[in-house]
């Protein structure tokens, strides 16, 4: 039976720990979208977690918001940004993985740079608002993405893979959540498409097969993982039927032999939501992380249930960057500051205190 501390092995990496530090987007880039001192200094906080997953980082220019302080992975500056985060997180003795991702329609034109239109699967609005500097806005009508774009862009995730490497990550995390352009293949209220990138659940996942295929041109299977969302409406997402589909989405991801597979599926499920880690659990019998909302007590029930492997946390870990050692010695945790998520600078991003610093 799993608990927080018991040991695992993915792929060939073995963590001390079943407790991952979720990938979170936190705009402290230096300008260029290079990360600094900075954000190795605040990975490195945090590496005694069993795995550091990165925030999500652009693979091509026009693959996000043009905002100077969300990174990249796309050219020599960005890589030896990386490189620093990287050595500071081994030399602290941690594990980090990369999360690879492209916005796809989840953008304004304004966002963009150079004049791009968002692009997406299908032609179809993303539902709802964005929210803009100027206020809340609506999504605009992307363009739909052609054959030789899609295979321009599962490159770019091939290029940006590459990069990882080069940057000393020990393994990449597919963005395929959340909105972004992978989870807009796989859901199908985003993807009405005819051809063999739409329509069964097969040709929805075939973008994400692909972006896993190319990447192992310099990864093993067992370096990557693939995060995933069925059920989050962020970035105005649906799917008809996200027991049943995600269920095969992990049924078609079982036999790849990845490192992990990442779910954001909240521990307390909303009412009218589906719950669908039991369907992925039962479809997907390789390393599993669960995310969304888990305090202690729901990570130990879930490892000892065995309805996860791992267990992801976001808002505790930006105020607590031992998280793991407060676990194990039932300290309290730091409160994590709403205002600062998103600012970009020191404030609320490196200054939370670890328990050594408390008890000085
Ligand atoms: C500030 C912030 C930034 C986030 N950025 C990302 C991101 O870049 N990529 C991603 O997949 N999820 C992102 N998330 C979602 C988290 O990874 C996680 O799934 C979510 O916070 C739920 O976990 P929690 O309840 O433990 O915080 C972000 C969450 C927060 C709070």
């Amino acid at each position: 039976m799993a608990s927080l501390f018991s040991l695992l092995t993915i792929g060939d990496l073995t963590l001390p720990s079943r407790i991952v530090m979720a990938p979170m987007t936190r705009h402290r880039a230096l300008h260029g979208k290079i990360p600094g001192s900075l954000n190795a200094l605040y990975y490195a906080q945090r590496a005694s977690a069993g795995l550091v997953i990165t925030e999500s980082t652009e693979i091509d220019p026009h693959s996000s918001v043009d905002v100077p302080t969300r990174p990249g992975l796309y050219n020599d500056a960005q890589q030896a940004g990386w490189r620093l985060v990287t050595d500071a997180v081994h030399a602290a003795g941690g594990r980090i993985f990369v999360q690879l991702s492209h916005m796809g329609r989840a953008a304004l034109p304004a966002q963009l740079r150079d004049g791009r239109w968002p692009v997406g699967p299908s032609a179809l609005a993303a539902a709802g608002k964005i929210y803009t500097a100027n206020g809340p806005e609506p999504y605009v009508e992307p363009q739909a993405l052609s054959l030789d774009d899609i295979a321009g862009i599962v490159g770019e995730f091939a290029d940006a893979a590459a990069r990882a490497k080069n940057a000393g990550f020990d393994g990449i995390e597919i963005h395929g959540a959340n909105g972004y352009l992978v989870d807009q293949f796989l859901r199908d209220g985003s993807n009405v498409r005819t051809d063999g990138y739409g329509g069964s659940v097969e040709n929805r996942f075939r973008f994400l097969r692909e972006v896993i295929e190319a990447a192992k041109a310099f990864w093993p299977a067992g370096r990557i993982g693939v995060r995933l969302s069925p059920t989050n409406p962020f970035q105005g997402m649906s799917d008809s039927d996200p027991v049943a589909h995600f269920a095969a989405i992990a049924a078609l991801l079982q036999p790849l032999g990845l490192a992990y597979l990442h779910i954001v599926a909240p521990a307390v499920v909303p009412d009218g939501q589906a719950d669908v880690a039991p369907a992925i659990r039962a479809a997907f019998h390789g390393p599993l992380i669960v995310a969304g909302g888990y305090r202690r007590e729901h990570a130990e029930a879930v490892l000892a249930n065995g309805g996860a492997d791992l267990v992801a946390i976001g808002e505790a870990y930006i105020a607590n960057p031992d998280l793991p050692q407060r676990w194990r010695t039932d300290a309290t945790l730091n409160a994590a500051d709403k205002s600062t998520f998103y600012t970009t600078d020191a404030k609320g991003y490196t200054d939370y205190p670890s328990l050594e610093l408390v008890d000085d």
